[in-house]
């Protein structure tokens, strides 16, 4: 195969075969390729696009590069994949709820970056918490309890861990069929049944509008069905935050208030939206086993499978204490009428809960709780929420960013 024209046929628009595809990412991942033609590539397909049955050997490809999860028969195999939001601790009750309800769950998660949080770094926030599993160790446990949280392991999906990193720096991230094919070939390598994709859009998401939205949850599905799983879709406006936090332990302790049967509404309703696509029983039994403590129970298991004490998960707050935690006081009387998800996504960036590059490690301890939510009715003095932070300096800069971010308007 002569890539250089390869890449000077997708260039041009040409829709190229799935066996081109396939030699292509198998050549990339054995290092054949380099990155400057990977990226040429990228750059091709970033202006062409690609056609369904290109995006589709894309992902199988790319699914392909490295080992792939095996189940027994018996349980439907489930997961869901969000693509990414401010405050979405959704993951963390969701496993549990579905697992408990009769699913093997093989949940394969990332890290935060930018803005946006990742369940990796949330789980990591439990002491002891042990992300790092093999498969083999992720099939055993699935085996015992019925769920796994994980991240990539060194063998799973390697060629879109390369041409991920790589589009990050040659600007080719914002692409439809380079999205589809690096989110689903890590989903499809999970060997699921069933998937339930939360596709976000607004100013805390990928995705700014709902239609960009749209097509990416179609290109998806279409991926999914020639692929042999049965893939949902919700889409879900990012504009305020998923419950009242955001930073690591403190979404931690919100996913076990709702795992409780508690917690925020809306981050209720968004994990019943979700699971009810994918787990074996109706919504009125998932809403059962949050209410009973049968998920959180599930949630003790999976913490003491992989190294944490579930004996620290209601200290969660004392462990990971930021040496400022002050409320901001709302400045006028009113209504709630915008919590700005971007902003607060980038207070809590600044703040030290996320990481501005791959490289950098993250705060368990700080961000935001008890923030208001859109539609409350508040008072002059009341508090908007509490920031937690390591420094005054950083509290000053997330007071004047909330500031921002937080709309009221009186009547
Ligand atoms: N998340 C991924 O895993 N891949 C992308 O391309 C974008 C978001």
């Amino acid at each position: 195969m002569h890539i250089p024209t390869l890449i000077s046929r997708k260039r041009d628009g040409e829709e190229l075969g799935s066996r081109e595809i396939g030699k292509l990412i198998a050549a990339y991942t054995s290092g054949e390729v380099p990155d400057y033609q990977m990226s040429a590539f990228a750059m091709a397909v970033f202006f062409k696009g690609m056609t369904a049955a290109e995006t589709a050997a894309l992902t199988h490809a790319m699914m392909e590069s490295g080992d792939c999860f095996e189940h027994p028969a018996g349980s439907p195999v489930v997961d869901k994949h969000s693509t990414g939001g401010i405050g979405d601790k959704v993951s963390l009750v969701l496993a549990p709820l579905v697992a408990c309800a009769g699913c093997r769950v093989p949940m394969v998660s990332g890290r935060g970056l930018g803005i946006t949080g990742g369940t990796l770094d949330k789980l990591e926030s439990i002491p002891g918490f042990n992300v790092h599993l093999t498969l083999g160790q992720a099939a055993a446990q699935l085996g015992k309890i019925g769920v796994a949280m994980m991240g990539q392991t060194e063998r799973f999906c390697p060629a879109d861990r390369k041409l991920y990193a790589l589009r990050d720096v040659t600007g080719t991230v914002p692409s439809i069929p380079l999205i589809t094919a690096s989110i689903m070939s890590k989903k499809l390598a999970e060997s699921l049944d069933r998937l339930v994709l939360d596709v976000k859009f607004g100013s805390g998401a990928f995705m700014q509008t709902k239609h960009e939205a749209e097509t990416l949850a179609a290109s998806m599905v279409a991926v999914g069905s020639e692929m042999g799983v049965e893939v949902f879709t919700v889409l879900n406006p990012m504009t305020e935050p998923t419950g009242r936090t955001v930073g690591n332990a403190l979404e931690v302790i919100e996913a076990l208030e709702c795992l409780e049967g508690g917690g925020p509404a809306d981050l209720r309703a968004l994990v019943l939206d979700l699971a009810e696509k994918i787990a074996a029983v109706p919504r009125q039994t998932l809403e059962e086993r949050l209410d009973d403590g049968s998920a959180r129970r599930k949630f003790d298991e999976i913490v003491a499978a992989q190294g944490g004490n579930p004996a620290d998960l209601p200290r969660m707050a004392e462990i990971h204490k930021a040496p400022i935690i002050r409320e901001v006081p709302a400045p006028t009387t009113g209504q709630v009428k915008k919590v700005d998800a971007g902003l607060i996504g980038q207070a809590a960036l600044q703040l030290g809960a996320g990481r501005a590059k791959a490289s950098d490690g993250v705060d368990f301890a700080v961000g935001f709780d008890r923030l208001v939510k859109t539609g409350e009715s508040i008072h002059a003095g009341h508090p908007l929420c509490r920031i937690h932070a390591r420094t005054k300096t950083d509290f000053d800069m997330a007071e004047a960013m909330l500031g921002k971010a937080v709309r009221i308007t009186t009547h």
